[in-house]
């Protein structure tokens, strides 16, 4: 059966159309136009010129996603089943390129909508070339919106068991880049930067620095760790990190030291968190999902913890392109929907910048 997926909710303009066959999803065509050098001058994504970039970019996207599937136009109303589209959350007028795309063309051919949630579509990512998810499963989202732990007891039951208090992961690596001038977006920039630091790792941190102290070690702390819960909070390590290259004149010097060891908190911050919930839920499959699962040291880490920690679990982590933003995972998503989910009256349908999972 084949699905074709729209992406349109932030700064990407993605297409891609998927074949699924049982639990088998092969990828015939993903195209990602990413507008990240239009936005990396604002430092930050401008909503009223994503939106028009969408327009610019949707339908060139489409055809190439049609021309790669090897489907032709007239053919694409018999060989496509069903078109995948994201309802939010996300930007409401990058939105609504997505949406009003995917109405005109289901009703040209005759084709029906399946509406997407974007987280959804992050964790079906792990879907893609794999057969072996077993549930219940938990997955870690974190993305530049979104840090989440959800729990999966059957496909498309989603139970959120953990959520950031205030920042997001992919957030506190876009704003500490901003402090320390790095560029945009931060995540896979604070990355490079932290892999070039060769210098003593694993300090412990210690509670005793504070606004006024002096300097000491760079280090950054865990919040959350220890709480009896499976939330997030990410907020004060950008706080920590501000008042420390506040207090250190030679900051500019120590950036890969700085990026690392901020790095460092925010993964062992999602890892603890991740393992914890998994034990309790005693899932069979943990899933990585988002743009910040792109994160190198984040992937080691999870594979090393998870192996000593749950040894019985199985750890499933996307492939690169499948982590950041995309149609394949939308359409994938498209794919468990249109097979198990309820048909719904798509000409009723509308965005939900908000839309919960
Ligand atoms: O999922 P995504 O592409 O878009 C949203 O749905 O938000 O995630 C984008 C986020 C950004 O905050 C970006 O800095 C972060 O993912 N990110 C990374 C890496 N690559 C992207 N964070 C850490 N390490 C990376 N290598
Ligand atoms: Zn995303």
């Amino acid at each position: 059966m084949i699905i074709l997926g729209i992406e349109t909710s932030c700064d990407e303009t993605a297409v891609s159309i998927v074949e699924g066959k049982g639990k088998q999803i092969k990828i015939l065509s993903n195209i990602v136009s990413s507008q990240i050098d239009i936005h990396k001058k604002y430092g930050g994504v401008v909503p009223e010129v994503a939106a028009r970039h969408h327009i610019i970019n949707i339908l060139p996207v489409l055809n190439e996603a049609l021309e790669q599937a090897g489907i032709s136009r007239d053919q694409a109303s018999k060989e496509i089943k069903a078109i995948a589209v994201v309802a939010g959350p996300g930007l409401i007028t990058s939105l609504m390129i997505g949406l009003e795309t995917a109405k005109t063309l289901a009703y040209v051919w005759n084709l029906p909508i399946v509406p997407i949630n974007h987280i959804e579509g992050h964790i079906y990512a792990n879907f893609i070339n794999n057969d072996q998810i077993k549930f219940p499963s938990m997955t870690l989202t974190v993305s530049g919106g979104h840090t989440m732990l959800v729990l999966m007891k059957k496909h498309l039951q989603y139970q959120t068991i953990g959520n950031t208090l205030d920042d997001a992961a992919g957030e506190a690596f876009d704003k500490a880049a901003k402090l320390m001038d790095l560029g945009y977006p931060g995540g896979p920039i604070v990355s490079t930067q932290a892999e070039k630091y060769q210098g003593k790792k694993n300090k412990a941190f210690d509670k005793s620095q504070t606004k006024n102290s002096k300097v000491q070690e760079i280090v950054f702390p865990r919040p959350m760790l220890n709480k009896p819960n499976f939330n997030f909070s990410f907020s004060g390590i950008k706080t920590a990190l501000l008042y420390q290259i506040q207090k250190d004149k030679d900051w500019s010097k120590k950036i890969p030291e700085y990026c690392y060891e901020y790095q460092q908190a925010i993964i062992d911050s999602l890892i603890g968190k991740t393992i914890k919930a998994s034990e309790k839920y005693k899932v069979k499959t943990i899933m990585l999902a988002g743009g910040v699962s792109a994160n190198k040291k984040l992937r080691a880490d999870f594979q090393t913890r998870v192996a000593t920690k749950l040894p019985k679990a199985k750890l499933m982590i996307p492939d690169l392109k499948y982590t950041t933003d995309n149609a394949a995972m939308i359409a994938t998503a498209g794919y468990f929907k249109y097979k198990y989910g309820k048909k719904i009256d798509w000409s009723k349908l509308k965005v939900d910048p908000n839309l919960n999972l």
